[in-house]
Formats: structure tokens, C-alpha cells, sequence
């Protein structure tokens, strides 16, 4: 059985969040105690992935208002609407974020004009946070069965950034079928784009499948049309940091380049997106935040040496657009959604309202 790294944890009433900027050298879990620990840990990616994302901004949410006091509801509910707020600005693309930090006020909300019970109110909020966890960890399960079959025994399988298990509460998205598959002997051959400029191909996916005794390729990012031009990619995973209502979807640099050429070789192209990174309010790909993040990345970060010239002017997006047209299929946690996805993808929130 595989042993799953967990990024979020709560035990003893803290929460950890393992640095993954440390990765794949040391595995070290950093307490979050305040507000600023865990807008720090959001902006520098030691938490990263958009549910892992939701996940830590929930728990942290809770974690970071349970020692403020309050005279009334109200009084209670502009200081958690603050920090709330604070948190939201760590980073703008993933929705996740968003959506997590909203249920959370929903929530509070939910108890607004009952008996003033501070207590109670916090024990609320900590179980709706253990909810959203658990919630995660079931719908990355769900995704690993729907993408599993959409997958054959020995396929090639090509995936960038890291949409694993430290991507979110546990399993994955994209990868969480590779997980299930071996389980079962699929015998994958997957292949890792490293993901310039921050490696999470190379540090974080290589690392957490090698880890699980998969079989790994590391390729860096402009060898993705090679290895599908040898024909040894039969199908391409990955995962989602904020799906519009048409379908485009918004994941790390490079993705949309991967898409084009997997259409030019024929090759499936599937976006794993639970339906918490699906924002109905977001019409297409072109009204996305995309994330600018600093040239340093770029130019100098990873290594000791020089990579260019101190200063050198960069363009540095974090993530691009996905057109809609490029995507196979969406594997979501409560169905595998075909095109037309501005018909079907609303479909998905039908029972229970517009989201
Ligand atoms: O900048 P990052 O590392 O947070 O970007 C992560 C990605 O792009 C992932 O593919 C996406 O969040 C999906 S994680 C299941």
C-alpha cells in the first residue's frame, strides 16, 4: 500500500504545513500560529496546489481567529471578515483560496442572530475547516476512480507541475489515478516535466512518485514534444488551479503549451478539477487573475551560479490559460464532464444552486 505525504496537518490543536520549498532535500513541517505564518506560507508556496491551498486557508482561518474575543456577533465577525480578507490577498489564481475562505465566513455566518455562544461558534468553524479537509481527501479519492478509467495498463503518461498528493489534503488530482493504478499493476511509465521556473515537476513530482516506487521520467519542459513524438505518451494529466463557466482552465505555466502539442499528436489531454477549482462566476479564461511573481525566479533562484545577467528584465506568469478546446475531458470528483463544458459544467451544481 502506498503511504501518502500529507502537506496539511492538525494535531494537538496546531497546524503544520510542510515547507515544500524544501523539497526533495528535507521534509520539514512548519507550525502556523498567525495570520502572517500562513499568508507567508500561501505567497512562498511552501504551501502550494489549489486545493492544498483551500485546505490550509480553512484550517488557518480557523486557527488564526480562535484567540479573538468579541463583545457580540458582530463585533466577532469584522475582525474574522479582516483576517479573512488578509489571507485572500496571498495569492489571486487558485480559487480554491476563495472558495475556502468563503465557506468559512458562510459559515460563521450561518450563526449570525442566534444566542451569543463565542464557544460554540469557534467549535463550528473548526469542524466546518475538518470538513473541508476530509471533503478534499474523498474528492481526490473519487477523481483517482474516474481517471483510472480513462486510463489503460501500461500507457505512457505525461503530467506537469505537481497535482499530487501534497498538492491538496491527500491522493492528488491528476496523479491520484497513477496511485490507484499501481495499486492495481498498472505499470505506468510516467514522464515529469520539471515545470520552469519553480521545478515542481522536478522537486515535488519526481520526488513524491520516485517516493511511492513508480516509475518516473524526469524530462524538462522543452522535451514534451519529443517523448510524444517517439510515441511514448498515450495520454496527458493535469491539474487545474481555477476553471471558468466555458471550460478554459487556468493551470501552472507551460500547461496550455503541453495541451497544444498533445492535439498535435493526437493524444488525450485531461484536466483534473474538483469542483471547488470550478468558478461558474468566472465566464471564460480571459477574465482569470493570472499571478505575476518576481524575475528572481527566473534568472537566479535555484541555483549558485548566475543563470543570466544580474537584473536581466523577465516576464514572469505563473500560470496560463488552457482553451477549453484542447481539453479531452474534465475529471471532476462527482463525474467525468465531456464538451460542450458551458452546458455540462453547470450541470455538476445543479442539484444544489448556482456555486
Ligand atoms: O504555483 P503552484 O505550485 O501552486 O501551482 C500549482 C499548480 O499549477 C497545480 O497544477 C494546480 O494547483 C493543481 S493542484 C491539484
Amino acid at each position: 500500500m502506498t503511504s501518502f505525504v500529507s502537506p496539511i496537518k492538525y494535531e494537538e490543536e496546531t497546524l503544520y504545513l510542510l515547507d515544500q520549498t524544501l523539497l526533495p532535500g528535507q521534509e520539514v513541517y512548519e507550525p502556523i500560529r498567525t495570520k502572517e505564518d500562513l499568508w507567508e506560507a500561501i505567497y512562498k508556496l511552501k504551501v502550494r496546489g489549489a486545493p492544498a491551498i483551500g485546505v490550509a486557508a480553512a484550517w488557518g482561518l480557523y486557527v488564526c481567529t480562535r484567540e479573538l474575543q468579541g463583545a457580540d456577533f458582530e463585533d466577532f465577525f469584522q475582525q474574522f471578515h479582516e483576517v479573512k480578507e488578509y489571507l485572500a490577498t496571498s495569492r489571486p489564481t487558485a480559487v480554491n483560496l476563495f472558495w475556502a475562505l468563503n465557506r468559512m465566513e458562510d459559515k460563521l455566518l450561518s450563526m449570525r442572530g442566534a444566542a451569543w455562544d463565542l464557544e460554540h461558534i469557534k467549535q463550528q468553524l473548526k469542524e466546518e475547516a475538518k470538513c473541508i479537509y476530509e471533503e478534499d481527501v474523498a474528492a481526490c479519492h473519487a477523481m483517482g476512480t474516474y481517471g483510472l478509467s480513462l486510463l489503460k495498463p501500461g500507457m505512457g503518461i505525461l503530467t506537469h507541475c505537481n497535482a499530487g498528493t501534497i498538492a491538496t489534503a491527500k491522493y492528488g488530482t491528476c496523479l491520484a489515478p497513477l496511485y490507484l493504478g499501481q495499486e492495481q499493476g498498472y505499470d505506468f511509465k510516467v514522464f515529469a516535466d520539471e515545470t520552469r521556473p519553480l521545478l515542481q515537476g522536478a522537486r515535488l513530482t519526481a520526488w513524491e512518485l520516485d517516493k511511492a516506487g513508480m516509475d518516473v521520467t524526469l524530462i524538462c519542459d522543452n522535451m514534451a514534444s519529443i517523448v510524444m513524438k517517439n510515441g511514448w505518451i498515450q495520454a496527458v494529466v493535469v491539474g487545474c488551479d481555477r476553471m471558468a463557466a466555458n471550460g478554459d482552465g487556468a493551470n501552472k505555466i507551460g500547461t496550455s503549451g503541453v495541451a497544444i502539442l498533445a492535439r498535435e499528436y493526437n493524444i488525450p489531454f485531461y484536466m483534473f478539477v474538483p469542483t471547488s477549482t470550478i468558478d461558474l462566476n468566472t465566464p471564460t479564461g480571459a477574465d482569470i487573475h493570472i499571478e505575476e511573481r518576481k524575475g528572481e525566479e527566473v534568472y537566479k533562484m535555484w541555483y549558485e551560479k548566475p543563470m543570466a545577467p544580474d537584473g536581466i528584465k523577465t516576464y514572469n506568469p505563473a500560470f496560463d490559460v488552457t482553451d477549453a478546446k484542447y481539453i479531452t475531458a474534465v475529471v471532476t470528483e462527482k463525474s467525468i464532464v465531456y464538451p460542450p463544458y458551458d452546458v455540462n459544467l453547470p450541470k455538476l451544481f445543479a442539484e444544489q444552486g448556482p456555486a
